[in-house]
Parts: C-alpha cells; sequence; structure tokens
C-alpha cells in the first residue's frame, strides 16, 4: 500500500543552484524562493553556509536569507559543514540546518576536505550546539548506491553512516542517490536495511539525481516501502559541483504528477510551481530538463 500524503522537501535553491555555471543575482534567488512557498511547498531548502570558494554560486547565503521569512510558516533549511558555517547560519537567524556526510572516502575527501570518520568529529559540535540553540538538523548521507571513484556502495556502509548521523541528534536522514545510479530493487534494500538497523521510515528522505533516468521510478519504489519525505528540485536544476556525473535532482513537478496521479496529496499547486521554474530557467538562460515543465509550458 502507498502512504496518503507525502512531504515534499524542495531543493531547487540550493542543490540547483550551486550546480548553474551562472551564479544568479540574490533578488532573482529569493523572488524563486518566494514562488516555492507560494506554490504550497512546505518546506524549501536555501542555500549554504559553505566554503564561498567551494561554492561560489552560493556566496550570498546571508543576504539571500537575511530577505527570508526565517521564522514563518514554511521552514528554510541550509546547508551547514562545520562550526563556520554553523556560526554564520546562527549570525544570520537559521533555524533549521543540513549538514552532509560522505558513505564514501573519495567523496569524502573532494565534498568536504576529510574522512568519513573525519567527518563525524566535524559535525558533532555543529550539532551539539545547533539543537542547543533550538535548531532542528537534518543530515543527508551522499554517495548512498554509487560513487563515481569507487563504484557500488554497499547499503551496510551507507547505513552505519547514516545510523551514526542519528546517533548525533540529528531528526531526519536524507539518502542522497548522488550520482543517480539506483535503481528501484536497490532503493528497497537499503530501507529495509536500515529497518533491520533500528531506523524507522519516518526517519528517512530519498534524495534522487535523476542522472539515468530512474529518479521517478525509484520514487514509487520508495513509497512503497513506506517512505514519505521526498527531496525534489523544482524544475529539476541540480547536481553537485564536486561529483562529475551529478546532473539535475528529481524534478518537483515530475513528482507532483505522479503523486496526484496516484492519489497522494501534497499540498502544491502545479501550475504556479511550473510558472515558477519557467520563470527560473528563463533567468539562467537555458531549459528545464523536466519532462512535465516542459509538457505543460
Ligand atoms: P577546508 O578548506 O578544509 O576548511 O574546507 P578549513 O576548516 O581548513 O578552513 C579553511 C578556511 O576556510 C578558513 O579560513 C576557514 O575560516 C574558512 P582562513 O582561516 O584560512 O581565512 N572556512 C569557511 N568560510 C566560510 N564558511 C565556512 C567555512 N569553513 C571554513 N563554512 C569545507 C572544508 C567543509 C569548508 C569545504 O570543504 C566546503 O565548503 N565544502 C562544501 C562543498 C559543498 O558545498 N558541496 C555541495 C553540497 S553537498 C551535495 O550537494 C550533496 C547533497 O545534495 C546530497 C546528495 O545529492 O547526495 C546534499
Ligand atoms: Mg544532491
Amino acid at each position: 500500500s502507498l502512504p496518503d500524503r507525502v512531504t515534499i522537501y524542495e531543493v531547487g535553491p540550493r542543490d540547483g543552484l550551486q550546480n548553474e555555471s551562472g551564479i544568479a543575482p540574490v533578488d532573482v534567488k529569493v523572488a524563486f524562493i518566494e514562488d516555492l512557498m507560494a506554490a504550497g511547498l512546505p518546506i524549501v531548502e536555501t542555500t549554504s553556509f559553505v566554503h564561498p570558494r567551494w561554492v561560489p554560486q552560493l556566496a550570498d547565503a546571508a543576504e539571500v536569507v537575511d530577505r527570508l521569512p526565517l521564522a514563518g510558516r514554511v521552514p528554510l533549511p541550509v546547508l551547514v559543514p562545520n562550526e563556520r558555517g554553523l556560526d554564520r547560519a546562527l549570525e544570520a537567524g537559521v533555524r533549521h540546518i543540513a549538514i552532509f556526510a560522505s558513505a564514501t572516502e573519495t567523496f569524502a575527501e573532494r565534498n568536504l576536505n576529510s574522512s568519513v570518520e573525519g567527518q563525524f568529529a566535524m559535525f558533532e559540535p555543529v550539532v551539539r550546539r545547533a539543537l542547543d540553540a533550538g535548531v532542528d538538523v537534518r543530515a543527508y548521507v551522499s554517495m548512498c548506491f554509487g560513487d563515481p571513484w569507487e563504484g557500488p556502495v554497499a547499503p551496510a556502509r551507507v547505513v552505519g553512516v547514516g545510523t551514526r548521523l542519528l546517533d548525533l541528534g540529528a531528526t531526519q536522514l536524507s539518502i542522497g542517490d548522488t550520482i543517480g545510479v539506483g535503481t528501484a530493487a536497490h532503493v528497497a534494500r537499503l530501507v529495509s536495511e536500515f529497518g533491520d538497523a533500528g531506523v524507522p521510515v519516518d526517519r528517512l528522505a530519498m534524495h534522487f539525481h535523476d542522472t539515468y533516468g530512474q529518479a521517478l521510478a525509484n520514487a514509487l519504489a520508495a513509497l512503497r516501502c513506506g517512505i514519505t519525505t521526498f527531496d525534489a528540485s523544482a524544475g529539476g536544476l541540480g547536481g553537485c559541483p564536486y561529483a562529475e556525473s551529478a546532473t539535475g535532482n528529481l524534478a518537483t513537478e515530475d513528482l507532483v504528477w505522479m503523486l496526484t496521479g496516484l492519489g497522494i496529496e501534497h499540498g502544491v499547486d502545479l501550475a504556479a510551481l511550473v510558472k515558477a521554474s519557467v520563470k527560473m530557467a528563463r533567468a539562467l538562460g537555458r531549459e528545464s530538463p523536466s519532462a512535465v515543465v516542459r509538457a505543460l509550458s
């Protein structure tokens, strides 16, 4: 059976824009985030307090969040890798953060200049201080299905990293198929191994990239396992600048179309969402890769 209701965790302004070669102005980013909230997205990840040299596309994080209703109805989380990032986020008045870990050594080094073991030492004070300040913490795990340098990734490694992040105090774990190589049976196996390790489905979110066109099929497989939170990116923007083969995330519009067809509640106004994505695609000077956006515009 399928769940009655799903929460869409929108990552377009962060995961989408971090991978665009052009840098959108602050005004364009703020308008995009406002459009997404107006379209009914219940949570919108807005930017990253990472090193500006690593992700220059989001170097304006403080200026962007300064213009957003951080204490409003819609949570507006930001990525934070370390204590320096947390200081900046707290200074900006952020109420929700997300840390991001790697299941593999190569990506831990390339994305965090750390190691699988070293990343926990980096995150531990971030999570502790955030929780002390009443700030909610989500945790991502990247390369949960395969890694471009190391090949297939065993579920046990992902579960090992994921449970340590939950033990640190993260409330939700987002399982990232960073390079989009996963397929449906692998999704089911990973969710079931988390279950065997005592992690209930309601602590998990799925974060699919659509590199191999599997994102929607994988989302359906995850729905069948009882997953009710899905990350998606408006218009299918996105990728990761530190993973060569990472392309766009699962497009929010594609997910919404499927959920509506399945009779699963999501609260998103598809027409308003498509309008927001088309506007953003124009600002970036390229067409949206989402099939649903193209069909409806
Ligand atoms: P590092 O060079 O090891 O940092 O980078 P460090 O701690 O050695 O510090 C070096 C200098 O950077 C210091 O300045 C720090 O103050 C400064 P100095 O003393 O030399 O003047 N610094 C900072 N400045 C601003 N903000 C900060 C910060 N931290 C240090 N937060 C670091 C380590 C983690 C900072 C770096 O590797 C980094 O920024 N990485 C971020 C990479 C990234 O954003 N990747 C994309 C997001 S992950 C993703 O997309 C995957 C996901 O979507 C899920 C999926 O698809 O799988 C989430
Ligand atoms: Mg991602």
